[in-house]
């Protein structure tokens, strides 16, 4: 679970924390579709692949931050 860093100022280590949090729902939605798919819940897994690119684009926005602030 993401925590604040020791130091609040510290935006690059907020952001990797995001990302590291971003990266633990993926990986929940990963294992949602493919729980939801082996049962043929196809409404469940069609929805956590929505979420699932939801989750992507947010990592995808950090990854963006931490590229930028690591300057
Ligand atoms: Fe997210």
């Amino acid at each position: 679970m993401l925590q604040p860093p020791s130091d609040p100022t510290d935006v690059v280590a907020v952001i990797r924390g995001v990302i590291a949090s971003e990266e633990e729902a993926i990986a929940h939605y990963e294992k949602l579709i493919e729980l939801a798919r082996h049962h043929h819940d196809y409404v469940s897994e069609n929805l956590a692949i929505e979420i699932l690119s939801e989750e992507e684009a947010h990592r995808q926005q950090f990854q963006g931050y931490l590229k930028e602030y690591s300057k």
